[in-house]
């Protein structure tokens, strides 16, 4: 049975009994800031069972794309372990319980395959439950019939189930397959889970369990209400039902690992049997291949990328891992191109839309086997260098510092050289690493806020903060604000007091200013002190909480403690709030456009412009640029309100708010919304509403480094200033060209064509003038000891083509029984040149054009014996350089 009709089949037996069919959530886990993809079909309807949310519905099914990693080495080495899978599951909020999900089971499973079950015979059907949950023995012996010699109970390890974080759990009841004596020992899944393999999972959903690692948490009280959730794995089912050893076997695997097999040229399965037993390397790795590009297909194609962070890490190391598989199966090539549109035809009947973006998924996934093909050929020649020393010197590890040269400098990532390492036999000083790697980021930290605050020591302004609390920043709401000016500083340290002509650091208790950030460009203004002022020209944290006004006293003095007027320069911050307005405008637009993988990767907002990175593998086509162009100004018209509040992360996310990947936020988030239209966690100022913005013109999009584009825009004033003066331009061409303005373009591109044509004619026409005179110059000739010679200067402004063709048509018009020699001179930019050609009949008494070419040129100059040429003299030597030639003709 395929594994889309066993999909089929357990939607379908769930649906007539009363549940929702509720679509499987994409892989990235963005509810859950624990985790990084969705690791169980519950995932989703957590907050069902912990009672934070009301179910739309009692009941539900859902076949659910999960990725776990912890498992990862085990990949091809046991029968059962996928990074990626999708697990079938049925669930009930508070509805029925253990008499009702047990029999759901066990009638899907044991129903005949002709009555649309899955047809499994219920004497090869095993169970157990948690050690004292007689409920559930009773359910499965009573009810249900399994004998009690096939139900075994166990303790907590295997039967106590739980998201492995705080959240609910409950016992379990598990049902196992006997796949048969071949695969192991007998006596049940206590003995052997080779043998018996677990297909579904029974969770009792009831309690809510603390923090703790593995088994050892506490449970921190009752689920409102019982529930349950059930576990069924896909791929495992599908193994069973379709004959198979093993899940990299199954209809939607094996087709990838037969052409990986094919491709590498070798035979899957020649050299042993079963996966449990020991199984061939080579098979190992195809498997590997097979299921970590299944992976990586669905993981890009749910917006994943590759990067060196979070989700995307885990994208790249499995795509890593499979590209290194290839290659040690002996394969050089890129092989991508040949695997994952195999990937993409298996997993497609289930969900169509990998073929739909199948461009999009192509593009990231061959990019990155492209880069890390060159890493690797960089960093594998150095490794294996660096392994042999370490074995020739006697050494049982290659030190960190050697693993940390090769990830810092070429890039070649830790887990491989650990890998290569250990086929090798040797260790890696992965502590050494750690710490130099550690050191790296201390270092590269300091040094980004030494750039930004002048300082690489921050203790100062630790001290003020400490001693005073952070800093209220009040400019979301005002622009001028009465304030303590709580610390003064300069060159590193407080000092109290500044006077005129200083550069100084003001440390306000609240203030309008906005530090940079987010994106955003600090405010500038003034600040007024007793008698003293200071011009305010960068804002910044240096420390978490503290903002730090850095300015010049531009008149009197300024004192700690005493009391200061801040104003901001508004026109500045009005310039900037539109920008940042307009950032989210254009991030939502190119979303709308592009799908969500579109995620912004930084930005810019600058008064009047601003810049927006994004992730996308490929260039956004300009009719795309111009329909986010006209969107986003259609936005400004509809002048919807922006409208900011403060909230929980876990609301924010409820109602769709975008955040930064990557950013971190507290638990309180300040969410900024454009009417229904965009809705971003943010902490920049923006304008009251979206028609304030005025106009927003996209200038460029283009590359700026891989999987990154940059969009730069203008804003309001400047926007309407930029299109002011590119009509301008447009007019003063239309009347130049005696056009209308939309006839310019035309005309400009006719006048150029005709330009060229004009250009190639006068060549023409020149060339001919040159080699017109050719003939006349023949019957010149001279009879210099038998040789006929012509010397002569070219027209004035000949090009350098012209003069050999000159000189190569006049001997051509010579007698060939004739000797013949042509000395053509030309002078161009003060300069005299000199072209010799001698025909056969004179190389045969001897002369040679580039002998002739080196006696004018005191042996410079080249060419061959038949054509030469020489140059660089004073124009002025042009008929020297005839005579010479003359002479040396006579001579030979
Ligand atoms: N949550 C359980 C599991 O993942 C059953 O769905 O096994």
């Amino acid at each position: 049975m395929k594994t889309a009709e066993i999909k089929r089949r357990y939607l379908a037996h769930f649906e007539a009994n009363g549940h929702a069919v509720v679509p499987s959530a994409p892989l990235p886990a963005i509810d859950d800031p624990n985790l990084l993809f969705v690791p169980a079909g519950m995932v989703p309807f957590v907050p069902y069972f912990l009672g934070q949310q009301t179910p739309p519905y009692r009941r539900a099914v859902s076949v659910q794309k999960c990725i776990r990693t912890p498992d990862i080495d085990e990949v091809g080495k046991t029968s059962r372990h996928g990074t990626f899978f999708q697990m079938n599951g049925n669930f009930s909020f508070g509805d029925y319980f253990k008499e009702g999900a047990i029999p759901l089971a066990w009638e899907l499973m044991t129903t005949s395959s002709a009555q649309g079950g899955l047809g499994l015979d219920a004497d090869r059907l095993w169970v157990t439950v948690y050690l004292d949950d007689d409920e559930a023995y009773d359910i499965w012996h009573r009810t249900v019939g399994v004998p009690a010699e096939r139900i075994v109970r166990r303790g907590k390890g295997p039967n106590f189930w739980d998201m492995g974080i705080p959240g609910p759990c409950g016992p379990c009841s598990e049902i196992f397959i006997d796949r048969g004596p071949e695969y192991g020992l007998d006596g049940g899944p206590e003995v052997d889970e080779d043998r018996f393999m677990e297909l579904w999972n029974l969770v009792f959903m009831q309690y809510e369990r603390g923090p703790g690692a593995g088994k050892d948490y506490p449970l921190v009280g009752e689920l409102p209400a019982k529930n349950i959730d059930t576990g069924m794995g896909l791929e495992r089912m599908a193994s069973v039902l379709q004959g198979v050893d093993n899940l990299y076997e199954i209809d939607e695997i094996r087709p990838i690992l037969a052409r990986a097999a094919e491709l590498t040229g070798k035979r899957y399965g020649a050299h042993s049997g079963h996966v449990a037993s020991e199984s061939h390397p080579d098979d190992v790795r195809l498997r590997v291949i097979a299921d970590h590009l299944r992976t990586a297909l669905m993981l890009i194609g749910d917006g994943v990328t590759p990067s060196n962070e979070g989700r995307g890490y885990v994208l790249r190391r499995i795509m890593r891992r499979a590209i290194r598989a290839v290659r040690l199966l002996g394969y050089q090539d890129p092989a991508l191109p040949e695997l994952l549109p195999v990937a993409r035809d298996c997993m497609a009947p289930s969900y169509p839309e990998l073929a739909a973006e199948f461009g999009r998924i192509a593009d990231y996934a061959y990019g990155e086997e492209e880069a890390f093909l060159s890493t690797l050929r960089a960093g594998t020649t150095i490794l294996d260098t660096a392994i042999a020393e370490t074995r020739s010197a006697g050494r049982p590890a290659l030190s960190g510092e050697k693993a940390f040269q090769l990830h810092d400098t070429y890039g070649f990532p830790i887990d491989l050289t650990l890998e290569i390492a250990a086929e090798q036999g040797l260790q890696v000083d992965a502590d050494g690493f750690r710490r130099l790697m550690a050191d790296q980021r201390n270092r590269a930290k300091a040094d980004a806020q030494a750039r930004k605050t002048g300082h690489t020591d921050v203790s100062a302004y630790r001290g003020v903060l400490d001693a005073g609390g952070p800093v209220e920043f009040t400019g979301y709401t005002e622009l001028t604000r009465e304030s303590r000016v709580r610390a003064v500083l300069a060159g590193g340290g407080e000092v109290g007091a500044a006077a005129e002509g200083d550069t100084v650091e003001l440390v306000l208790d609240t203030t309008p200013f906005y530090a940079e950030g987010g994106g955003q460009q600090p405010d500038q203004g003034l600040i007024t002190v007793g008698g003293g002022q200071v011009e305010v020209f960068d804002v910044q944290q240096p420390v978490p909480g503290l903002i730090v006004h850095r300015a010049r006293v531009v008149r009197g003095e300024v004192r700690a403690g005493e009391t200061g007027y801040a104003e901001i320069d508004v026109t500045r911050r009005r310039a900037i709030s539109r920008s940042h307005t307009a950032t989210h405008l254009v991030h939502q637009t190119m979303r709308n456009f592009l799908g969500a993988s579109a995620t912004q990767a930084g930005s810019l907002n600058a008064p009047g412009r601003l810049r927006f990175d994004f992730n996308t593998p490929t260039g956004v086509a300009p009719s795309v640029l111009h329909d986010v162009e006209q969107q986003v100004n259609e936005v400004l018209l509809a002048d919807l309100e922006v409208h900011a509040f403060i909230t929980t992360q876990e609301e924010a996310r409820r109602i769709g708010a975008m955040a930064l990947f990557g950013e971190k936020y507290g638990e309180r988030v300040r969410v900024v919304e454009v009417g229904d239209y965009a809705r971003e966690l943010c902490g920049g100022t923006h304008v009251a509403r979206s028609a304030q913005l005025g106009l927003v013109k996209i200038l460029s999009e283009a590359s700026v480094g891989s999987g990154v584009r940059r969009i730069e825009a203008l804003v309001g004033m400047d926007a309407f200033g930029f299109l002011a003066r590119e009509h301008l331009l447009v007019s003063r061409l239309a009347e130049l060209f005696r056009v209308p303005g939309d006839q310019v373009a035309d005309r400009v591109e006719q006048t150029v064509t005709q330009l060229r044509d004009a250009e190639k004619e006068l060549d023409k026409l020149r060339a001919q003038l040159v080699l017109g005179g050719a003939a006349a110059l023949a019957a010149q000739a001279r009879d210099v000891r038998g040789v006929a010679y012509v010397g002569t200067e070219a027209p004035e402004g000949a090009a350098g083509n012209d003069v050999r063709t000159l000189a190569q048509e006049i001997r051509g018009k010579i007698d060939p029984a004739r000797p013949a020699v042509v000395a053509v001179a030309a002078r161009s930019n003060g300069k005299a040149s000199l072209v010799v050609s001698v025909n056969p009949a004179a190389r045969s008494r001897g002369l040679a054009a580039n002998d002739l070419v080196k006696a004018a040129f005191s042996g410079r100059g080249g060419g061959s014996a038949d054509l030469a040429q020489g140059g660089g003299l004073p124009a002025a030597e042009a008929p020297t350089l005839l005579l010479t030639v003359e002479k040396a003709i006579a001579d030979t």
